[in-house]
């Protein structure tokens, strides 16, 4: 609900409100938290401190603009065509349209206008907050840095969360004080990345179940910064948006840039309770709408099995093999089309390898599609090898500076998407793989960042538009295809995990986690993972072990229940499996089929972690349904038996529960009080606990 009382807005979710207003020439933030009475709210006078400390770095202001007695780090920084580089912003009106609260400034002099944008998510107690520059002149104004959205919190002495990953090592989660000085969050590298990820969790001292947590997404992938800055002055705002390294926006004249979204959220109840919003969010407003409510089928892909060494006889024994222990979709990863051997030729030429597929792929896909399963490719649209046709035919289709030499990354080159030609060859790849053949999933991967990241093809003025350029283009490629081939399912990949994000969360169905698929590290990784976004969004997969990454060994059982948790691939050599191996294969892939809906769709409790705790158990519950999976990496001797609490259900209620090969009648008051008593016999040892509700 969104309420204007004395010129102070309010939106208002079910548990929540966020207020603030213009007063006194500026447009100033007043509360974000949990609810008060909407007529309590008012300004506070704010004073210089010295001729050194002006009000303006003082007050929280909702979207600061750089200029006049400001030091503080601004939201918007613009150059006019005179050389002016200060906005002076006031407040212009606002409308509510839709649900939305339109907020208008305008500068003093120059005809620009921002608008900010409000709509909050009752339900979710989440706001989506983004802004549009329009230039009302003539002549350009350049935009040198404009985030999508500010947040500002009473006091100093927060900690904020994020990563520090790289490649096969996502997800490494640290913690930081904030005392003083400012702290950022950013990709350089053309696409979001490995290292830190657009998400902020800003508490003071939450647990799972308690305490404060302001937190937010950004729904862009590529290059954004995230800036923490704990003022002189007794409080702690937060810019979040597109990074303005190596950034500047030519606004034409009428032209309006839009911002991406910036989603936020408070909740005084903890980690879960966040996790839980931002879950629910995502699967109900955030994905793509075409398959947002569908259960995410059980796939295989090839790339563990077989890497670029794809030929068809072998992929179809491989695909009576993943029919046989219960696969729905059979996808063929890197190595299928042109000369493409290994990394190092091929990428651009998407025609299917003859030597690999004599009779085109059509054999593999009706062999596939005569099995019942649906069949997907990988493809890596943005980029190309230099020894590739595409790359002999047209080696100015890449970005590049002048006398600069271009510098390989996996023997590829990233296709420069601001000439239309580039996106248009892309668009026609993949309608054409679309058309020809029955493909249900496209594995979408970009395997390398930006370098030389210059587009001769774009004025001088405008070098520094192509990040945003390239994420706008792979985002309507996305949305062009959809909107021609229906129902197909897309997963982003980028070496792994290096495009987890809203922004692709909103055109993409569902990620790669990462190319790490240790069943122990994934077991961190995907708890990371979890903070933010839903299971459903998570692909994991079973593969062999020693484990190709790290050379571990673990066993079967474990490595599957770590892949049930989010939506399970199967990854392995299935042809090489034992009779053994391939029994309990068929057995989990049942079971996960019987609580996928759980996993999916059910609200995630991070009941016990490594290292804080002796064991790892993640629960999840849906409407009366719950599953716990729980892990032991190591025993102590003799120590065998644990108790886990569980979490999220209904203490009134009674609960059949089925765990290893003991069915037994628990209250949910005893289960969340008392726990549940289980036997975790012997290193890496797993166990998956099934509740209903009786
Ligand atoms: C990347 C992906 C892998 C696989 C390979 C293929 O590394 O993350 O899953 O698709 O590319 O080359």
């Amino acid at each position: 609900m969104i309420k204007v009382l004395n010129n102070i807005f309010v939106l208002e979710g079910k548990n929540i409100q966020y207020a603030f207003g213009p007063y006194k020439g500026l447009l100033r933030h007043i509360y974000f938290g949990n609810k008060a009475d909407e007529k309590d709210f008012e300004h506070f006078e704010i004073r210089d401190i010295s001729s050194n400390d002006s009000s303006c770095d003082i007050a929280w202001e909702e979207y600061t603009p750089w200029g006049g007695l400001r030091y503080k780090e601004p939201a918007v920084k613009v150059s006019f065509g005179d050389g002016t580089r200060d906005l002076v912003l006031e407040y212009d009106g606002f409308a509510i349209e839709e649900d939305v609260l339109r907020i208008r400034l305008k500068d003093k002099f120059y005809p620009i206008a921002i608008f900010l944008n409000y709509k909050i998510y009752e339900e979710y107690d989440i706001i989506a907050r983004w802004v549009e520059i329009k230039n009302l002149g003539e002549e350009d104004i350049f935009i040198e840095k404009a985030y999508s959205c500010e947040v500002n919190i009473d006091g100093t002495g927060y900690n904020i969360t994020n990563v520090l990953g790289h490649w096969a090592g996502e997800g490494r989660r640290f913690k930081q004080r904030l005392d003083g000085g400012k702290l950022i969050l950013e990709s350089r590298k053309g696409n979001t990345g490995h290292n830190n990820n657009p998400y902020f969790i800003i508490d003071i001292d939450a647990s799972e179940d308690k305490g404060e947590v302001y937190f937010g997404a950004l729904e862009y992938t590529g290059n954004f910064k995230i800036l923490v800055e704990v003022t002189p002055y007794y409080y702690t705002r937060l810019l979040m948006g597109l990074n303005d390294f190596d950034f500047e926006y030519r606004l034409k004249a009428s032209e309006t840039l839009i911002l991406p979204k910036a989603y936020i959220g408070y909740t005084d109840k903890g980690y879960s309770d966040m996790s839980h919003r931002l879950h629910r969010f995502v699967r109900d407003i955030i994905l793509p709408v075409d398959l947002r409510n569908s259960l995410r089928p059980v796939l295989f892909n090839s790339w563990e099995a077989t890497l670029f060494n794809v030929k068809c006889d072998e992929q179809i024994e491989l695909a009576r093999k993943a029919k046989d222990i219960g696969c729905e979709l059979f996808v063929v990863d890197d190595g299928w089309f042109g000369e493409r051997n290994s990394d190092s030729a091929g990428l651009g030429d998407w025609k299917v390898n003859r030597d690999k597929f004599p009779n085109g792929l059509e054999e593999l896909i009706h062999e596939v599609n005569r099995l019942g399963m649906d069949f997907g490719l990988w493809i890596e649209p943005e980029m190309v090898n230099p020894d590739s046709e595409l790359y002999r035919q047209h080696p100015d289709w890449v970005y590049r500076f002048n006398n600069r030499e271009l510098t390989t990354s996996r023997n590829q080159l990233v296709l420069n998407l601001s000439l239309n030609e580039v996106k248009e060859y892309i668009f026609n790849v993949l309608d054409e793989l679309l058309t020809n053949y029955n493909i249900k999933y496209i594995k979408w991967d970009m395997n390398r960042p930006f370098s030389e990241a210059g587009a001769l093809n774009l004025d001088i003025k405008e070098q520094k538009m192509i990040w945003l350029l390239h994420s706008k283009a792979v985002f309507d490629l996305i949305e062009r295809l959809r909107g021609k081939h229906k129902g197909i399912e897309i997963e982003a990949c980028a070496s792994g995990g290096g495009r987890m994000d809203f922004g692709v969360l909103n055109y993409f169905d569902e990620f790669w986690t990462s190319d790490n698929t240790d069943a122990l590290d994934r077991l961190f990784i995907q708890e990371s993972v979890s903070y933010i976004y839903p299971a459903n969004t998570m692909r994991c997969w079973v593969t062999d072990c020693p484990n190709f990454i790290n050379g571990r060994t673990i066993p079967l059982e474990f490595r599957f229940h770590v892949a049930m948790m989010g939506s399970l691939g199967i990854g392995g050599n299935i042809n090489k499996w034992t009779k053994e191996e391939i029994e309990l294969a068929k057995e989990k892939i049942k079971q996960y089929k019987e609580i996928r809906h759980i996993v999916q769709k059910g609200d995630l409790f991070r009941i016990k972690s490594i290292p804080k705790d002796e064991i790892h158990a993640i629960q999840y519950v849906y409407q009366g349904e719950s599953v716990v999976f729980v892990f032991k990496l190591y025993e102590k001797f003799g120590r065998k038996q644990y108790k886990v609490k569980l979490k999220g259900l209904n203490a009134d209620k009674i609960y059949e529960v089925k765990y290893g090969d003991k069915i037994v009648r628990k209250g949910g008051a005893y289960l969340k009080n008392v726990g549940l008593e289980l036997i975790l016999d012997g290193d890496f040892s797993s166990q998956l606990i099934r509740l209903k509700e009786i």
